[in-house]
């Protein structure tokens, strides 16, 4: 997967970690990067913490259960603070779901407190111009490709690497990586994408992110938004 080395992403993970304080509900992102965070939670819960976790994902849940930390869903707790990663960071928006996660990350991290996004440096940019993930039921993927065409975007329905045909996702969609080039307005695009009929969610996370902490080989800067 693209991205910086691992230590990048471990300081990055590891930093955002220290935030989580006993007797909190914790959002565990999907990623990477986000799994660093999950195994260093896992070692504070051995240690004696006292949280729960709500995952955003079959990978994170896999993750957190194997790390010993223990789970609610989002319909048993709030969520104090979720710690998530990123496809890429222009000052606190983000566009996610590399991973084809971002319906479920969206719903625990707007619900949460505070959002802490965890990146390493090559996710950082001045202007969003990443591909933008949306996930479609599958019968409206020619009908939100259309519209995603007419909005100045180039879909393309995301392929499976190890499997004949489309990703699916854990919601069982399927997922059109809309390139727009530079996105000067985010929260409008946004917005535009939400409206089509068939749009399960979008992979722009616009004003959620509280702080971001960009780990590199030589440590961890946080940004406070
Ligand atoms: C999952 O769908 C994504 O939103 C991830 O959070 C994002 O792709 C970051 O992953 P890495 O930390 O592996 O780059």
């Amino acid at each position: 997967k693209q991205g910086g080395s691992d230590a990048a992403k471990r300081a990055a993970g590891e930093s955002a970690a220290e935030a989580v304080e006993d007797g909190m509900v914790v959002g565990l992102g999907t990623g990477s990067t986000t799994a660093h965070a999950i195994r260093a939670i896992g070692r504070q819960v051995d240690a004696g913490l006292d949280i729960v976790g709500v995952p955003t994902s079959f990978q994170s849940r896999e993750l957190a259960r194997e790390a010993g930390i223990p789970l609610a869903d989002l319909d048993e707790v709030s969520v104090d603070l979720a710690i998530d990663g990123a496809d890429e960071v222009a000052g606190g928006d983000l566009i996610k779901g590399g991973g084809a996660a971002h319906a479920r990350e969206k719903i625990v991290d707007a619900s949460a407190d505070r959002l802490l996004v965890v990146a390493d440096p090559t996710k950082e940019a001045e202007t969003l111009s990443h591909p933008v993930p949306v996930e479609v039921l599958s019968a409206a993927r020619t009908t939100v490709a259309e519209s995603v065409r007419e909005l100045g975007g180039e879909p393309t329905l995301r392929q499976a690497e190890r499997k004949d045909g489309p990703v699916v996702t854990d919601n069982g969609n399927l997922v059109l990586d809309c390139a727009f080039g530079d996105i000067d307005e985010p929260a409008a695009l946004g917005r535009d994408l939400a409206s089509l009929p068939g749009v399960v969610e979008h992979g722009l996370f616009v004003g959620l992110a509280d702080e971001v902490h960009v780990g590199s080989e030589e440590g961890v800067t946080v940004r406070e938004l």
